[in-house]
């Protein structure tokens, strides 16, 4: 107990009577970097409270961990009380803290596991005292930060007595970072890690990335893409990759590494990387004692093997087991593991084959290997048997290994939901997934309503955790590619899922919304009207996004060739990857029964296989999923297929409006940055939206050939296409594919110059709202002025940096103008002049009357 330090005065009663305090800084500029580790100021209650009392932190300080877990409860006390933060008190108030061993004489209770802290509200010599003691010095800092959490949410902690465990021994953090600086479907900008091929010299970024991880309970970070490059197992490169374990070291997570297996050849010099050959596991052996030499508590690799050009054990005839086992017998007596990932199938499936069904592989392939890996591989399972969509029904690879480890993998880094230029809080679907129970079929399908009721042994969130079958590991790791960002993810917003992450890998009981509250509260303060419009928006979004992108379980309609992102409705079709919709003009969805289609439904436990085998009780949700059904298709009291395609399109749309709406509302209360931040990007999503509602409504409308009933699809009465304007200089350009542009067509201005365009406005008197749809591409920053009757009423350039080199989907943005007064006969005109490979390209106008 030789350490102290001492705070700023606090008084029991802020401890133990919070009223909501109000942050005192909180309209200033804050850039997100901090996430929800601002600490705040903690204002007044309005009592006479806040009397001068002296805090005493006790810490052995002997390990690194211990001195970073006083160090941050001093800098959160610090910060929240205020700068004079002096010792001046009367009365000492304590926070006491240390590892089970060294806190033995307050007796704490038992079960205090070794990741695990206890937090109590004692008297110490007559004062009341925070005790804090952790199952081992992580445990200690997972306690201070769970303490300062609370005091920043002004939760009231009179009688604190808890005892906290994770529920998983694997809560790792992953990262897709590429050696020269680049992070694949990463889009926060360029890697906190790596630049040039080296590893950055600075690594400020990623010891602050670790006390975030630190913060949630994340123990582990692999810090380089799963499509690895062997480079990083190289003799001189490793002492490179030490100096990222040692900046991560304090905050108590190790690092892990992903790994080519056929590095044994392609850096090791030998003619092979046969799992089974003798001179392949000295060399994996070797390689990792070099490792251990450097980075004594290196945590283990991650594995992508035979899956999308990766090269893996089938070269030899091997299985993954043998691939896993022989790296994993290298780790064992250093106390590592591999992470073995279960995303392993054939991208040249043949599209015609009825039978051919990629979500089909990862059952296919290591169902029948269970049993067969060693006792520190961990199979690691995407949620879905495809890959990160919107809705997918739960892998069931995750209730077919009873006698093997196995860990769930999400996704943070929003590859197929937005890429954080959408709003898409995850936490409710990874919710529905862990709580998802394998073996039911008592009742209706429907997943939103799944739960693990009677805490049955086959839910996912027992099954990961290795509960179910006694596996000594197990847990959740998530695709998480933070980048340079200044806020790390890009948008404001993307932070609530890496901290939900976290939260749930700790304690997957954990409600969505409760969950985003404290998130929000960390991140926004306690003003309860920005806790509600923020929860209320991130609580829809997920479901929004579903909506206006693939409902029904087609997926997520996405262009699954190229950037993941805008709408590509047939990027999925007629190639080998397997990520089918199969729709033509009768009808929609994969049949994956076993009486008529691949089979898949046949790879649930047989309640549930039952279910999805048929039509009738298979979940609305994952219809299209399991089904190929005509577009008329209708449940009894339900709406036809088409029909749903088209509301739902509509409802999610207007939905991401209402986010707009909503967010505006805290204007004042937000600092000015991030409120700017937020809604800069809600309008942009909204508009997006709109071109995903388009594109896909207007594309089974021709397909199908049947009318939406409510009349909109198709009908755009207040839209002025571009193409049937005047143009000076424009020309008209076809857009593929069609659907991605309103008509199938658009304008585009190739002189340098500028051109323009204009018509005039034939509506009825009154006020206005603006709407220029046009293309934003990344290789250029085109301007464009919008004039009334000649005088400027707004001009902007196409600036965004969306992944888009060309006129399409994923280039149409929106710029919304409010408030124009228009008659019959004014002139609207836009004056565009290209840059670089835009063009300065336009879509359409829209004129929507406002309220006068
Ligand atoms: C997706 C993603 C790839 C990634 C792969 C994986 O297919 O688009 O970029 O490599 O998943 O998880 O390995």
């Amino acid at each position: 107990m030789g350490t102290k330090a001492y705070s700023r005065p606090i008084t029991l009663a802020l401890l133990v009577t919070f009223a909501v305090a109000m942050t005192a800084a909180q309209t200033q500029a804050e850039t997100g970097r901090e996430g929800w580790l601002r600490y705040a100021r903690i204002g007044q209650t309005g009592t006479a409270s806040f009397q001068h009392e002296r805090i005493k932190v006790y810490g052995p300080g002997e390990s690194e961990v211990m001195r970073t877990a006083r160090r941050e409860l001093v800098h959160g006390l610090k910060e929240m009380l205020g700068p004079n933060w002096v010792h001046s008190g009367i009365v000492p108030g304590k926070f006491l803290l240390g590892s089970l061993q060294q806190m033995q004489w307050f007796h704490p209770p038992l079960g205090i596991e070794a990741e695990g802290f206890w937090l109590s509200l004692r008297k110490c010599e007559g004062q009341a005292c925070v005790v804090i003691v952790g199952g081992s010095d992580r445990g200690v800092l997972y306690g201070v930060f769970e303490v300062l959490s609370k005091l920043a949410r002004v939760e009231n902690v009179r009688g604190l007595e808890e005892t906290q465990n994770p529920a998983n021994p694997i809560r790792w953090a992953e990262e897709w970072d590429n050696l020269d600086g680049s992070v694949e479907r990463g889009y926060a900008g360029r890697s906190i890690f790596f630049d040039a091929g080296e590893v950055r010299r600075d690594l400020t970024r990623v010891s602050e990335y670790a006390r975030l991880l630190a913060s949630v309970g994340i123990n582990g970070c692999n810090i380089n893409n799963v499509n690895a490059n062997p480079r990083t197992l190289q003799r001189d490169f490793l002492p490179q990759i030490a100096r990222i374990a040692d900046a991560m070291r304090p905050w108590g997570v190790r690092i892990g590494m992903s790994v080519d297996v056929s590095s044994p050849k392609t850096i090791g010099g030998l003619e092979t990387f046969d799992p089974l050959d003798p001179k392949v596991a000295a060399w994996w052996q070797s390689k990792t004692d070099e490792i251990y030499k450097l980075i004594p508590d290196f945590a283990g690799f991650v594995v992508k093997a035979d899956s999308e050009g990766r090269v893996g054990p089938s070269a030899y005839g091997r299985t993954p087991a043998d691939a896993a086992n022989v790296i994993a017998r290298a780790l064992k007596p250093h106390g590592g593991v591999i992470l073995y990932r279960a995303f392993v199938y054939n991208h040249h499936l043949n599209w015609r084959d009825p039978k051919a069904d990629r979500a089909r592989a990862a059952y296919d392939i290591f169902h029948p290997l269970d049993g067969m890996f060693d006792d520190n591989v961990v199979v690691q399972i995407k949620y879905g048997p495809i890959d990160f969509q919107a809705r997918e029904p739960v892998s069931p690879l995750l209730g077919g290994l009873e006698k093997t480890n196995e860990a769930i993998e999400l996704q943070v880094t929003q590859e197929y939901t937005g890429q954080q230029r959408h709003l898409v809080y995850l936490a409710p679907m990874w919710t529905e997934v862990l709580n998802f129970d394998l073996s039911r079929a008592d009742r209706r399908l429907d997943p939103r309503e799944a739960e693990c009721r009677f805490a049955s042994e086959w839910c996912v969130k027992n099954l990961v955790a290795g509960k179910t079958f006694h596996r000594p590991l197990g847990g959740m790791v998530a695709v998480v590619n933070v980048g340079l960002d200044e806020n790390w993810l890009a948008h404001p917003f993307a932070m609530a899922n890496l901290y939900a992450f976290g939260r749930l890998a700790w304690s997957p009981e954990l409600d969505a919304q409760r969950i985003f509250e404290e998130w929000s509260q960390l991140t926004f303060g306690n003003d309860p009207a920005i806790l509600k419009v923020a929860t209320r928006i991130a609580m829809a979004s997920w479901r929004a996004y579903e909506d206006y992108t693939g409902p029904l379980g087609t997926q997520t309609l996405t262009d699954i060739l190229g950037s993941h992102y805008g709408p590509g409705i047939e990027s999925s079709e007629e190639n080998g990857w397997g990520q089918w919709h199969r729709a033509d003009h009768l009808g929609i969805g994969m049949d994956r029964s076993v009486a008529s289609g691949t089979g898949f439904a046949g790879q649930y436990r047989p309640q549930l296989a039952q279910g999805y085998e048929s039509l009738e009780t298979t979940p609305i949700e994952l219809l299209l999923f399991f089904h190929h059904v005509p577009y008329t298709y209708k449940r009894p009291y339900g709406k036809t297929v088409i029909q749903q395609i088209y509301d739902s399109h509509y409802q999610g749309a207007n939905e991401v409006a209402m986010f707009v709406r909503d967010w505006r509302a805290l204007k004042g209360k937000v600092d000015e940055q991030r409120y700017n931040e937020v809604l800069a990007k809600l309008e942009y999503q909204a508009g997006h939206a709109i071109v995903w509602r388009d594109a896909i409504c207007n594309y089974f409308l021709k397909l199908s050939g049947i009318a939406d009933e409510k009349g909109r699809a198709g009908h755009f009465p207040d839209r002025v296409e571009a193409e049937t304007m005047q143009l000076r200089g424009y020309v008209p350009v076809e857009v593929t594919p069609w659907e991605n542009a309103s008509g199938g067509r658009a304008i585009e201005c190739h002189d340098e110059h500028g051109c323009s365009v204009s018509f005039k406005f034939a509506k009825v008197a009154g006020r206005y709202e603006i709407d220029v749809e046009y293309f934003d591409q990344n290789n250029g920053e085109s301007k464009f002025r919008l004039y009334l009757n000649g005088l400027l009423l707004d001009e902007w350039a196409g600036t965004a940096n969306l992944p888009a080199t060309n006129i399409g989907g994923d280039s149409s943005t929106r710029r919304r103008v409010h408030g124009v007064v228009l008659k019959p006969g004014d002139e609207i005109r836009i004056d565009g002049v290209p840059d670089g490979k835009e063009p300065a390209a336009l879509d359409y106008l829209e004129i929507f009357s406002e309220p006068q």
